[in-house]
């Protein structure tokens, strides 16, 4: 493959949503986050959270209208954060159902077990129907997230030179922190997916006394190192004027731009429609085995949402580099960054939580399972909980997509989060 070709192929795995050539009746499909929380019956609050470096995110906390007022302030909070180019809906429209309903201690499992398949599939609405306050992020820079107390998106370049490492140092902190100061609580429970398990990851090694406020810590697909993130990303990664390039320009990625409709033109009319179903393969697997296939439009509508070139930038370079460092700004750049020429590594031997649960699968094209076991090997305090599912085909994707995710992730999440 040309060079060209490959830098396609990297961005139209960005785009994939624009690649997928269906439409849907569904209500769901193109939903937004607000329209979906309504759909179910639920009522919401809409927290505009600001960080140090003056983002602001759009952060949503669902309402169980079956919950009294009084008793409110009572119920934990979880965060559920989404991952690299998702949103908080993620956690929302895996399957059609999940209306609200009277809330039970989550505790009992009797009552679980009552809920049927298309009650229980989605994360968001099944925590908030087991008595769970829960808090749906946003991370900087998705359509809900575009907000800045000095920027403007639109227009200011300087809004998109943002990398993973300032979700670590900002924007993870702030949700937390707002969410305690707005509740009372000591701690709260925090379930990533993907690049939302990297970051608290990167937060705990950081500040490792953020232990004493995220109980637990449930990652979903977790990402650290990415070494062996294999298929496209591996081979655009490797090419070293490519990084070079997205770094000097930086900017955003979004659905709507110029490069992403090129490839989108390109993806779809020059190859073929296998190609552009093949695309979706590191997110959903080959067969989709584990996907209710009719709702895919409505799934594509949501990964594929906007984030900074320089965020994608950074996975390549630590897919390159096999560790977890910092945002290289090459060797001039890092010295004025970090006063040495390398960017520092994140240290997972900094991690003193003993709250963590890891979820994973290994057949995960995304979060591979020797990424995973180095991860393991290096965390070095013990696992509250190390549970590979048991299902060859789960992909990176299956878990928040999946017609079996309460059966295989949500069921062990609530059993989890019911021990804190
Ligand atoms: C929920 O169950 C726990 C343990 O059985 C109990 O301590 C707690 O009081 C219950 N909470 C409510 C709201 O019923
Ligand atoms: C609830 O379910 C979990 C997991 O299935 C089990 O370990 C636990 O014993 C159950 N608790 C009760 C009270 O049935
Ligand atoms: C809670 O209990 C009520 C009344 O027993 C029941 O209708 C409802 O489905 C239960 N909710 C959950 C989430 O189990
Ligand atoms: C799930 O429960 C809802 C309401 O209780 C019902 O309308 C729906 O048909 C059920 N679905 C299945 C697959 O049993
Ligand atoms: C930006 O944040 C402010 C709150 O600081 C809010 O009032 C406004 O609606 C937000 N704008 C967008 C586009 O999210
Ligand atoms: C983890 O380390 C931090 C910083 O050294 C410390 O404040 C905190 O008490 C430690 N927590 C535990 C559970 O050891
Ligand atoms: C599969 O998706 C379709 C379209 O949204 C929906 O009508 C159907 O109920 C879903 N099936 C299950 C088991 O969730």
């Amino acid at each position: 493959m040309d060079s060209f070709k490959i830098v396609s192929l990297l961005l139209s795995i960005f785009v994939l949503s624009a690649t997928v050539n269906c439409d849907s009746n569904d209500p769901d499909y193109e939903a937004t986050i607000d329209q979906l929380i309504e759909s179910r019956g639920f009522n919401y609050e809409k927290h505009y959270i600001e960080t140090k470096d003056g983002y602001i995110l759009g952060v949503y906390r669902l309402i169980n209208p079956f919950v009294d007022q009084s008793s409110r302030s009572k119920l934990k909070p979880i965060v559920l954060q989404h991952g690299f180019l998702g949103v908080g809906a993620d956690f929302l429209i895996n399957a059609p159902g999940g209306n609200a309903v009277p809330c039970n201690n989550s505790t009992d499992n009797s009552s679980l077990s009552k809920l049927n398949s298309t009650e229980n599939n989605n994360l968001g609405f099944l925590l908030a129907n087991l008595c769970y306050d829960v808090w749906i992020s946003n991370s900087r820079g998705n359509g809900y997230s575009r907000n800045h107390t000095t920027l403007n998106p639109d227009k200011d370049a300087e809004f998109w030179k943002y990398t993973i490492d300032d979700l670590i140092a900002y924007d993870t902190p702030a949700v937390i922190d707002y969410i305690l100061k707005q509740t009372g609580f000591s701690s709260l429970g925090w379930i990533g997916h993907s690049q939302g398990t990297m970051i608290m990851f990167g937060l705990l090694s950081e500040k490792p006394e953020y232990s004493a406020k995220v109980k637990p810590f449930i990652a979903l697909a977790p990402v650290f190192y990415v070494q062996h993130m294999k298929k496209a990303f591996k081979y655009a990664a490797k090419i070293p004027g490519l990084l070079f390039l997205a770094r000097t320009r930086g900017g955003e990625i979004s659905k709507s731009s110029l490069v992403t409709n090129t490839i989108k033109k390109l993806a779809c009319t020059t190859w073929n429609d296998e190609m552009c179903n093949a695309l979706l393969y590191p997110f959903l697997g080959y067969d989709m085995d584990n996907v209710n296939v009719t709702r895919v439009p409505i799934y594509s509508t949501k990964i594929g949402s906007s984030t900074s070139l320089w965020n994608a930038v950074h996975f390549g370079q630590n897919i390159n580099s096999g560790k977890f460092h910092k945002f290289d700004f090459g060797r001039f750049g890092n010295k004025r960054r970090y006063g040495q020429s390398k960017p520092p590594v994140y240290q997972l031997s900094k991690i003193n939580s003993t709250s963590i649960a890891l979820l994973y699968a290994k057949g995960d094209a995304l979060s591979d399972p020797e990424d995973v076991s180095q991860l393991i090997k290096d965390i070095q305090v013990p696992l509250a909980r190390d549970h590979c599912v048991p299902v060859p085909s789960w992909n990176h994707y299956d878990f928040l997509f999946s017609k079996d995710a309460y059966e295989y992730i949500y069921s062990i999440v609530t059993e989890i989060l019911s021990t804190y």
